[in-house]
C-alpha cells in the first residue's frame, strides 16, 4: 500500500479518489482533520477496504513509526500542510509546526523505516514531498517561467515553511540517500476546495450574495492547474521519477486574479442566473494581502520532456467543471461553512478597506 498524509484535505482527498479509480493498491490515510480535513470528501470510499483512515497528526513520531512498521506502505506521500497563505500571515505558528517539523518528523521515521528494508523493498521505497511554485518567489511581468533550477525565495510564512520542508527533504536524499521526490506545483482549483482560497471562495460568496473580494488591483498573475491533472502529474513522478530530484507541475495558464473572478461571474450568469443583474456588480476590491507575490508561472517542461506528463484541462474545461461541481454540492458548501469559517471571514475580512469595482 501507500501512505498518504493529508488525503482529507483538497488535493489529497482527490488524489485518493483518482488512485483508486485506477487501481487496487490500497490507501493509508493520515491526516489530523484540522478546519481544511474533511472526511466528507472520501464518502464515497466508505466501506471500502482499499481505504484506511487514521486521524492523526505528522507531528507524532511513535504514530508514524508504528503506522510504518504495521501496514509496511512502500512509499509515502506528504500531502499534509497548513495551505492558506492569510492564514499563514495571521498565525504562522501552526505552519512551521506542520510544514517543517510534521516533515522532518515523516522523513525520520521513513529513514529509520526504509534503513530497515532490504532488497528490492528496500529499493522500491520512496518518500514524496507535495510542494508549491510559491518557494521561488515573485516573477516580474517579462521574466521567464519557475525552473527547477530557479533560486528558493519564499515570501510568506506559509512559502518559508515550505521552502524549509523541501530543503529538509533535499538533505534527507543528499546526506542519508533516501529515496525522495519533490513537486513544486502552481496553483490548483477544482472538486471540494475548501472556500477559502480565490476560486470556491467567489463561487460560494457569488452564490449567498455576498461580496466578491479582490485584493488590491486585481493584477496578481497565478497559473491555474485543475486538480486531476496535478494527481496525474504526481502518480507519474512516483511511478518514474529520478531519486533525488525535483519536478514542477504547472498548467501553462497565467491568469490575472481580476481575470479569473470575472471569468467565474460569467459562467455563473450563465449556469445559476440571478433574478436581475450580474454577479459581477459583486465585485469588490478590499485591501491588499502583505508581502503579496505579484506572479507566479511555472516550467513544466521538465515532467513533460522525462515523464511525458502533460495538464489534460484547459483553464476553460477545468472552470467549468469546478463550477458545475460547486453549484452541485451546496450541503457540502454548507458543511464546510461552519462556525470556524466564519470566524475565519471576519479575521481576514472584516477589517480590509474597501474600495467599488469599477467598469
Ligand atoms: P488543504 O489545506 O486543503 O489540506 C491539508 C490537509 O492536511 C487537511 O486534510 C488537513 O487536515 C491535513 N493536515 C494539516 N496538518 C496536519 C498534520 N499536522 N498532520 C496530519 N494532517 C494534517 O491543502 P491542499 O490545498 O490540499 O494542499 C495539499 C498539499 O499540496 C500541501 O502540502 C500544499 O502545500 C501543496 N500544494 C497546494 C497547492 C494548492 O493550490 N492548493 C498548490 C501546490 C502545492
Ligand atoms: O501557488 C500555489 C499555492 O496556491 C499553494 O501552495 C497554496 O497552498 C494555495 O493556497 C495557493 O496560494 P495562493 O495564495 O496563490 O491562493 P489563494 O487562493 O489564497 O489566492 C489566489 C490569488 O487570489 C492570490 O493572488 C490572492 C488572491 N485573493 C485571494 C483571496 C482568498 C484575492 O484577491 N481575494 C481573496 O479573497
Amino acid at each position: 500500500m501507500i501512505l498518504v498524509t493529508g488525503g482529507a484535505g483538497f488535493i489529497g482527498s482527490n488524489f485518493i479518489l483518482d488512485w483508486l479509480a485506477q487501481c487496487d493498491e490500497p490507501v493509508l490515510n493520515l491526516d489530523k482533520l484540522t478546519y481544511a480535513g474533511n472526511p466528507d470528501n472520501l464518502a464515497s470510499l466508505a466501506g471500502d477496504p482499499r481505504h484506511v483512515f487514521v486521524k492523526g497528526d505528522i507531528c507524532d513520531a511513535a504514530l508514524v513509526t508504528g503506522l510504518l512498521a504495521r501496514y509496511q506502505p512502500r512509499a509515502i506521500l506528504n500531502f499534509a500542510a497548513e495551505s492558506h497563505v492569510d492564514r499563514s500571515i495571521h498565525g504562522p505558528r501552526d505552519f512551521v509546526t506542520t510544514n517543517v517539523n510534521g516533515t522532518f518528523t515523516l522523513l525520520e521515521a521513513a529513514r529509520a523505516h526504509w534503513q530497515g528494508l532490504a532488497g528490492e523493498d528496500k529499493r522500491a521505497f520512496r518518500f514524496l514531498q507535495v510542494s508549491t511554485d510559491e518557494v521561488y518567489g515573485t516573477l516580474g511581468p517579462d521574466e521567464g517561467p519557475f525552473t527547477e533550477t530557479t533560486a528558493y525565495a519564499p515570501n510568506s510564512p506559509y512559502a518559508a515553511s515550505k521552502a524549509a520542508a523541501d530543503h529538509l527533504v533535499r538533505a534527507w536524499h543528499h546526506t542519508y540517500g533516501m529515496p525522495t521526490l519533490s513537486t513544486n506545483c502552481s496553483n490548483n482549483y477544482g472538486p471540494c476546495q475548501f472556500p477559502e482560497k480565490l476560486i470556491p471562495l467567489v463561487i460560494t460568496n457569488a452564490r449567498q450574495g455576498k461580496s466578491l473580494p479582490v485584493y488590491g488591483d486585481g493584477q496578481q498573475v497565478r497559473d491555474w492547474l485543475y486538480v486531476a491533472d496535478h494527481c496525474a502529474a504526481i502518480r507519474r513522478v512516483l511511478e518514474a521519477g529520478r531519486c533525488g530530484d525535483t519536478y514542477n507541475v504547472g498548467g501553462w495558464n497565467e491568469m490575472a486574479n481580476l481575470d479569473v473572478v470575472r471569468k467565474l461571474c460569467g459562467l455563473l450568469d450563465e449556469l445559476a442566473p440571478k433574478a436581475a443583474g450580474s454577479y459581477l456588480e459583486q465585485i469588490l476590491h478590499v485591501q491588499d494581502r502583505p508581502g503579496h507575490d505579484r506572479r507566479y508561472a511555472i516550467d513544466a517542461r521538465k515532467i513533460e520532456r522525462e515523464l511525458g506528463w502533460k495538464p489534460l484541462e484547459t483553464f476553460d474545461t477545468g472552470i467549468r467543471k469546478t463550477v458545475a461541481w460547486y453549484l452541485a454540492h451546496d450541503d457540502w458548501v454548507r458543511h464546510v461553512q461552519s462556525g470556524d469559517y466564519l470566524g475565519w471571514m471576519d479575521t481576514n475580512y472584516a477589517h480590509r478597506d474597501t474600495q467599488e469595482e469599477i467598469g
